[in-house]
């Protein structure tokens, strides 16, 4: 039964869709060979959602770990409403690299003291890319510190010359703080379709940089399997409740005792963590980032407790081999439109090789990213506690009621 619940959906979601919204939502899942994805195309996003309906995409992500709602009509489907429907799933994080802190860039900033400052979009540097393929691809309108653009637009001071950027690290989203990220979401808006690079996809792989952007140390399969991603600006998932059901049971229950210390700053005592958790939901038990160093010299290791740090990376780079295992590897291709959520306790994930500084529309990759933390709503405004917001969302940061009111 536990099993089943992580390869196959419930069938009686599937009918739910049918009753909830409508005959002619299409449902196809999984995605992926490890049972991770479901994508719905015929849900317009731009229409308040009913309880029921929030509830029925809640309990899909809870079992399938990664949801596509496909298809919103960008002419209608404004970055106001994406806000909205993301408040659903809980309360939108404001991105570090929005705000100042301090007087300095939140995002380069260790420390998490000093004010919060948020930027309004004219003065981000993403506001730049506008002006690279005007008249062609361009942000669409928003002044919430809560959207991350994620685009390989430059403006003109960053744009030195074309290159190839490697892909990232594996990690989950925001797990450095004692509440992570729940769900992230991206809304895509341009995605590559040149397909000329020599071996016919968008990009070549990257050329051998040794362990960079990794600590050196690590073995050469680890290494081989973190670096083996997508080439044409695909998402790289890893599903990580999969690959804890494929563990042997005194395995699984070695792993659900094991607590890992995570630290904002290496200075910092930290607090432990579990390293399995269980979607309350589903019931489906996954393993939340189960990465030694998800962020190489931005953010601490983390640290098994009652492990040496050596013996914690061993470990942690063990288990990092294991879900990175291509059964459990899900390259997720983005379409202008779709709506695409993930579930971080469930999941790890990258970026691709991306092109950078590029001049053809065909090259261009424009993303909006809205993470959030807590506990889902169905009814919106939601009802978050003050103090809970101000412990756990930088600057307090709530939508505004012209968001959540936000009609087409
Ligand atoms: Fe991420």
């Amino acid at each position: 039964m536990h099993e089943t619940s992580v390869k196959y959906l419930p069938a009686h979601l599937e009918h739910r869709f049918a009753t909830i919204f409508g005959e002619e939502v299409q449902f196809e899942r999984p995605l992926a060979a490890s049972g991770m994805g479901a994508r719905v195309v015929g849900i317009d996003l731009s229409n308040p959602l009913r309880s029921a309906q929030v509830e029925l995409l809640l309990d899909t992500l809870s079992h399938s770990r990664l949801l596509t709602i496909a298809g919103q009509d960008l002419e209608r489907f404004s970055l106001e409403t994406f806000e909205r429907f993301a408040n659903h799933w809980g309360a939108p994080v404001a991105h570090p690299s929005n705000f100042l802190r301090g007087g300095k860039p939140a995002q380069q900033d260790g420390a998490s003291d000093g004010a919060i400052e948020y930027q309004p979009y004219a003065h981000r540097r993403v506001a730049a890319a506008d002006t690279v393929l005007p008249g062609q691809v361009a942000c669409l309108p928003h002044e919430s510190p809560a959207v991350l653009v994620a685009t390989n637009l430059l403006g003109q001071d960053d744009r030195k010359e074309f290159r190839l950027k490697d892909g990232g690290t594996w990690h989950t989203d925001i797990e450095y703080e004692q509440l992570p990220i729940y769900v992230s979401m991206f809304l895509a808006h341009h995605v590559p379709v040149a397909r000329d690079a020599p071996n016919g996809q968008w990009v070549e792989p990257p050329a051998e940089s040794g362990s960079a952007p990794y600590f050196p140390g690590s073995d050469d399969e680890l290494m081989a399997l973190r670096k083996r991603l997508p080439l044409n600006g695909e998402t790289a998932f890893a599903d990580t409740a999969a690959a804890f059901t494929a563990l042997p049971s005194k395995e699984q229950a070695k792993l659900e005792a094991t607590q890992v210390r995570r630290r904002l700053n290496a200075e910092d005592e930290g607090w432990l963590a579990p390293l399995v958790r269980m979607d309350p939901r589903s019931g489906v038990k996954s393993l939340h980032s189960p990465v030694w160093a998800s962020r190489p010299g931005v953010r601490p290791p983390i640290e098994v407790e009652n492990m040496t740090p050596g013996e914690s990376r061993d470990f942690l780079d063990d288990l990092e081999k294991h879900v990175l295992q291509p059964e459990f590897r899900y390259d997720h291709m983005h379409a202008p439109g779709d709506v695409t959520i993930w579930n971080n306790y469930m999941s790890v994930h990258t970026s691709p090789p991306i092109k950078i500084g590029v001049n053809r529309a065909e090259d261009a990759r424009l993303l909006y990213r809205l993470s959030c933390k807590g506990a889902p709503s169905l009814v919106l405004p939601r009802d978050d506690d003050p103090t809970w917001i101000t412990d756990h969302i930088a600057g307090g940061y709530r939508s505004p009621a012209s968001i959540i009111s936000t009609a087409n």
